[in-house]
This record gives structure tokens, C-alpha cells and sequence, in this order.
């Protein structure tokens, strides 16, 4: 059978929100309209040159039973965790974070010229593994080399495979199998990539403009892109160019139960939770340099 391009079947206008501190965002996923895109729970754009948008930050704070992903575009931010991670992440590293049975931790954009920029994904874990050991990978600048495909695009393979398996991402062996490509189409280029077929897929477009799907609809950054189910995502270049994150994992077919950061399956899962909070039994892991 004949490969099928995946279609467009939604593009969503994110919404401006406020969270943490204070930070102005652009939230896609996590809304009152698109509430989850099974195992995505949460995907927020934050960029801003006004440090009155982003200064007050994330100051510490808990996540239990998800993945949260950062990807740093341009300005720096300082974090530190309950494992005693503490660091800088700035343009074009990667923090993939696994709160599993639970972290804390905070997330302090720095004020600079260029101002902040990037986005931060929440991919859900299978209810067998919402409290396992919280881990943490750093995934600076050069752990994610830049290669130009045979269409032009400029891509970032940040976990799973890209071009039949000659790009692999550093983050492998997750139950969800997620793939992430971040990619960069100049003017006149175009990008094609198989996506196992009944995995959840999106675009997410954060610069400039790109045609995606079989009759090329144009879509204007910021803007998400749904797919409908298929063997590939297709995209090429509007005028300028574009940007565009990637993202494709297998759904989980899990029931939900969301409270601010804590994603469980019960409403019992999360009365525990705040309940660990508060007898001081949320975090189990000591800080060690060993993880
Ligand atoms: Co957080």
C-alpha cells in the first residue's frame, strides 16, 4: 500500500495565559478547548523581549507522574531541582525531566537583551510508572547535532529516529515511544518524515510560516498543527521560511486526573499526593551527584 500523507485536522490559536510567577504565555495544549492530545497534556510558548513578561519565573515547585520538556530558543534560564540539579540551560539545549513519584523544582528565566524564548512540553507517563524515580537528562547544544536533510530542512532529532532511522535522538526507551524533530525549513525547502501510524502527532509552529498535508495549508506562527492518522507528515517552506517542533508518540488510553502540576490516573491518586505534600513524604529521592 501507498504511504499516506497525514492530514491537517486542527489548527489551534493558542491562548494567552499566565502562569507561575507571573510568566505571558501562549498555551496550546492544557486548555479549556484542547484539554490533551493523548499523551501530550501541555505544550506552552513563552518569548518575550519584555522582562516584565517573564522575570517573576517559576519559582520551586512540585510535578508528579509526567515528563515536562524545555527547549530553550533564545535567553538563558536558571534552574535547580530536589535531586540537586542545579545549572543554566540556554539557546538550544534541552531539559527532559522525569518527575515520576515526584520532584520540585523551579525554572527562573534571566532578564537579558534578546529576552526569552522557547517552548515546554508535559508528556504523560503510563499509570505503571507514575512513580518511578524521578530522573533528570540535560540535553545541552551539542548532545543534539543539526543535520541539513536531502528536502533542505535542518532538523534536530531530540528522541525517537528521523530519515529511515540515520538520525537518533538521545532520548530512547520511554513506554510512549515519543518521537521530537525540531525543524528549520529555509525558503524553498520542503521535509518529509515517517511517523508510526496511530501515534499522536502535532506541529507546533513557532517562526515564520509552513505548508503542511497533502494540499499544503499554509499555517502562521504560533499555531499548532493536529494530524489525522497516516504513514508521514509532509511539510515545505512558505515564503520566508518557518520553524516548527515535530512531536509524535502512542497514545495511552489512560483515564486522567489533573491537578496544577500532578498528573494521575484517580482523584484518590491526587488526594495522595496532597496529602504526601503535606506530611513532608512527597519527595523520596535524597539529592545525590550519582543519577
Ligand atoms: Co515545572
Amino acid at each position: 500500500m501507498k504511504p499516506s500523507t497525514r492530514p491537517v485536522a486542527r489548527i489551534v490559536t493558542p491562548e494567552p495565559v499566565i502562569e507561575g510567577a507571573g510568566v505571558h504565555l501562549r498555551r496550546s495544549v492544557g486548555t479549556r478547548g484542547l484539554d490533551h492530545l493523548d499523551p501530550f497534556l501541555l505544550l506552552d510558548h513563552f518569548e518575550s523581549v519584555r522582562p516584565a513578561d517573564y522575570e517573576a519565573g517559576f519559582p520551586y515547585h512540585p510535578h508528579r507522574g509526567i515528563e515536562t520538556v524545555t527547549l530553550v530558543r533564545k535567553g538563558q534560564i536558571r534552574h535547580g531541582d530536589s535531586l540537586g540539579h542545579r545549572g543554566t540551560i540556554g539557546a538550544g539545549d534541552i531539559q527532559w525531566m522525569t518527575s515520576g513519584s515526584g520532584i520540585m523544582h523551579e525554572e527562573m528565566p534571566q532578564v537579558r537583551p534578546e529576552g526569552i524564548g522557547g517552548l515546554q512540553l508535559w508528556l504523560n507517563l503510563p499509570a505503571r510508572e507514575k512513580m518511578t524515580r524521578p530522573k533528570y537528562r540535560d540535553l545541552s547544544l551539542d548532545h543534539v547535532p543539526t543535520t541539513t536533510t536531502d528536502g533542505g530542512a535542518q532538523v534536530r532529532v531530540i528522541a525517537g529516529t528521523a530519515s529511515d532511522g540515520r538520525l537518533v535522538g538521545p532520548v530512547e526507551g520511554l513506554a510512549v515511544a515519543p518521537t521530537f524533530i525540531d525543524v528549520v525549513l529555509p525558503a524553498g525547502t520542503t521535509f518529509r518524515e515517517a511517523v508510526p501510524r496511530g501515534h499522536t502527532a502535532f506541529a507546533y509552529v513557532d517562526e515564520g510560516a509552513v505548508l503542511f498535508g497533502g494540499d499544503a495549508r499554509v499555517v502562521r506562527a504560533p499555531a499548532l498543527v493536529v494530524f489525522g492518522d497516516g504513514d508521514l507528515v509532509e511539510a515545505s517552506a512558505a515564503e520566508g521560511g518557518g520553524r516548527f517542533l515535530l512531536a509524535a508518540a502512542r497514545p495511552l488510553h489512560e483515564p486522567i486526573a489533573r491537578y496544577g502540576p500532578f498528573v494521575m490516573n484517580t482523584r484518590a491518586e491526587i488526594e495522595q499526593t496532597l496529602e504526601d505534600l503535606r506530611a513532608g513524604r512527597f519527595i523520596r529521592e535524597e539529592p545525590s551527584d550519582n543519577i
